[in-house]
């Protein structure tokens, strides 16, 4: 079994606290860029992108470090583990030598300790595994012959097949689960590992894959956690590529294939290739590109863009030459523009993918081929889109509002500058008309098709009947996507920043203190909603179960979280002045902890509109459905329940109304 990854979660909370209280965060920092003192802060050229004036800063009473250049900030464990690429309790280990504090294994609670020997053991099993395929890609017949020809046939070096750690599945449907469970490995993780079947009839194991060319998947620390299988034969009815399901250790839309070996390339190189393949990833190692992974097949998720961008600021996509899919996964795109990563496209000639271009070209002719074809996105999307609109003024104005919907994503705004300049050049429109657009699409974003200031309600009354918007238009996916977002995030905000504060104080009508966290609980129990932003949630979970087992100093325990994404969300919403409503509602701010009756009460009501708006909207579209089928009762329930809403979103502005500070 390979050690290190069993070690996580395993140090005491006293060891943690002993290492964070000694660690001098300018100190540490200090150990690999040259720190110059001022006032309060310390500065220094960022080590983790490339500037020649300093935006990097140091906070030694804050404890935190941010680089106004490239936006990476954190605590010092961050620093460590982004700077030395390590993972949270190697971190921990490399502050604990500096400051000679030994970290001793602690006991686990029953709890860790069950979820640990969990998913240690689903890793066991699938590292059992994909030794098992190795073995027999090397070492039998069959394996050697099929397996190891097929792979020598695509031009893989046995360098690369032992890099990836490839193999061959035999064929036989129950070898590698009888070998495991020979080797002392249980049914039950065979099968929670995705690797076994269990036959109805008689409950043996069986193997999900056979005869098949075995891919390895590594968890971003190099563990394997599931397997891609091919097929050498070319029926139609037999799936090319088997994958294990979704599992315990394997989350898709969180894994990118290669990662584990691309990192640090990634890193260095500050760049990222997203290819398709598991074939075009391994084809490039061995060209020398390694800054590469792949999505596999699947479309793009916000987790997987945000885990590339631990390691860079910008992805390039490659697409395959005769892609019918370029247009199509536009949109996914947009997504990666809106996390603030730079995107740029390379198109490969028609017929190739980058799999077959890097066998067919060699590595000298494949890089320069990377540099040459690359292609900024948004400059690429207009060329693409207006090649086929150039006389037809409808197709005209629909390529615009697509241009304008991806640059209005771009999170910073001298970057949407830049593009809207350089648009209006080649669709040789004015840069007027395209920042208006930009701007009226940000503002949709941000507040929502249907905002929830106080002047939107000021008719109350319900009409009769409410035909769907007159717009005809559908809420572009990522409108819908990040709609709550603002929101959701003021309501971390005052739970992060005020949670344990009284909301309202005691008095002989009301005996019972509430806090702003019990009050936010309760709201949003009573309607049984949920948080839609899942790293929010994992927060706001997070947040009442240690406030449950009754754990103090909650900032400080999100501030020195193992999962950076916590660190990072939690380190904003404190620097964060103001909240937003403070901000939209009053000129003089008085202190925020005076205003926490009124704001935060009112922060839920936001919240809850928007979430009244987005079903407003879907009832209105089912309605006009239904009128269009002329079905009569269908469309009666929608104007019931539209009238329902309305009437809801009434009393929330009336509520929103009372509420002003
Ligand atoms: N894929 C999949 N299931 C399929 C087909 C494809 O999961 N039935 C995923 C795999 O991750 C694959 C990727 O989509 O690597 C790209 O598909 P494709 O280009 O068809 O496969 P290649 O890996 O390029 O394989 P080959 O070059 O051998 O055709
Ligand atoms: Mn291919």
């Amino acid at each position: 079994m390979a050690s290190g990854a069993s070690l996580d979660l395993m140090i005491s909370k006293d060891t943690i606290d002993k290492i964070l209280d000694s660690a001098q965060i300018e100190d540490v920092i200090g150990d690999f860029v040259a720190l110059r003192r001022r006032g309060a802060n310390f500065t220094a050229c960022c080590p983790f992108h490339h500037e020649k004036t300093p935006s990097f800063s140091v906070s030694p009473s804050k404890g935190i470090f941010k680089c106004f250049g490239c936006g990476k900030a954190g605590n010092v464990v961050n620093f460590v583990m982004e700077h030395e690429q390590l993972g949270y309790v190697d971190a921990l280990k490399f502050l604990g030598r500096k400051y000679g504090i030994e970290v001793a294994d602690r006991e686990e609670t029953k709890q860790e300790a069950d979820n640990r020997l969990k998913s240690e053991s689903l890793m066991a099993v699938s590292q059992y595994a994909q030794e098992f395929y190795t073995n027999v890609l090397w070492n039998t017949d069959q394996g050697k012959s099929i397996g190891l020809g097929y792979f020598k046939d695509r031009g893989f070096s046995e360098e690369t097949v032992k890099k990836f750690m490839l193999g061959w599945a035999p064929g036989g449907k129950d070898n590698m689960s009888k070998a495991a469970q020979k080797a002392g490995y249980k049914k039950e993780f065979l099968i929670g590992a995705g690797l076994s079947l269990e036959r109805d009839s008689d409950g043996e194991l069986t193997d999900r894959f056979y005869e098949r060319a075995m891919f390895p998947i590594h968890s971003i620390s190099g563990r394997v956690i599931a397997f891609g299988g091919r097929t050498l034969r070319s029926d139609k009815n037999i799936a090319k590529y088997i994958n294990s399901p979704e599992t315990e250790i394997y989350v898709k839309s969180r894994t990118l294939y290669g990662i584990f070996f691309a990192k640090s390339a990634i890193s260095k190189l500050q760049k990222c290739y997203l290819v398709e393949g598991y074939t075009d990833v391994i084809s490039f190692h061995q060209s020398g590109v390694e800054n590469v992974v792949a999505s596999s097949g699947t479309s793009l998720t916000t987790e997987q863009i945000r885990l590339i961008k631990r390691f860079s600021p910008e992805v390039t996509v490659l697409y395959d030459g005769d892609a019918a899919g370029i247009k199509a996964s536009l949109r996914g795109i947009d997504m990666i523009l809106e996390e603030g990563l730079r995107v740029k496209v390379v198109l490969f000639p028609d017929g190739e993918d980058p799999d077959s271009y890097a066998r067919k070209h060699g590595a000298d002719k494949l890089k320069r081929f990377l540099e040459e074809a690359e292609e900024d996105f948004i400059e690429f999307k207009t060329k693409l889109l207006s090649a086929e609109t150039r006389k037809d003024p409808v197709k005209r104005a629909q390529l615009i509002s697509e241009i304008v919907a991806s640059i209005a994503v771009i999170p910073d705004a001298i970057s949407r500058a830049v593009y809207i300049e350089e648009c209006s050049t080649r669709l040789n429109i004015s840069e007027e008309i395209l920042s208006t657009e930009v701007k009226k699409l940000r503002r949709k974003r941000q507040y929502g098709a249907y905002s929830a200031t106080p002047d939107e309600y000021s008719e109350p009354g319900v009409p009769k009947y409410f035909p769907p918007l007159e717009t005809g238009e559908r809420l572009p996916q990522f409108i819908t996507n990040t709609y709550c977002e603002p929101a959701e995030r003021e309501l971390l905000y005052y739970l992060i920043k005020f949670g344990e504060h009284p909301l309202y104080g005691t008095d002989d009508e009301n005996p019972i203190s509430v806090t702003v966290s019990q009050f936010v609980l309760s709201e949003l129990q009573t309607d049984d909603l949920e948080l839609q932003n899942l790293v929010y949630k994992s927060i706001f979970d997070e947040y009442y179960k240690i406030k449950e087992r009754g754990q103090a100093e909650v900032q400080k325990h999100f501030l020195n979280h193992e999962n950076q994404e916590f660190v990072k969300v939690v380190l904003d919403l404190l620097h964060q002045e103001h909240s937003l409503t403070i901000k939209q509602f009053v000129a003089e701010i008085p202190p925020e902890e005076h205003l926490l009756s009124t704001v935060v009460p009112k922060s839920i009501l936001i919240y809850k509109a928007k979430i009244t708006a987005i079903a407003y909207h879907n009832l209105c579209e089912h309605l006009a459905e239904a009128e269009k089928e002329k079905n009569t009762d269908e469309r009666n329930r929608y104007m019931q329940q539209i009238q329902i809403l309305m009437q809801i979103r009434n009393s929330f502005a009336k509520e929103l109304k009372r509420l002003t500070i």
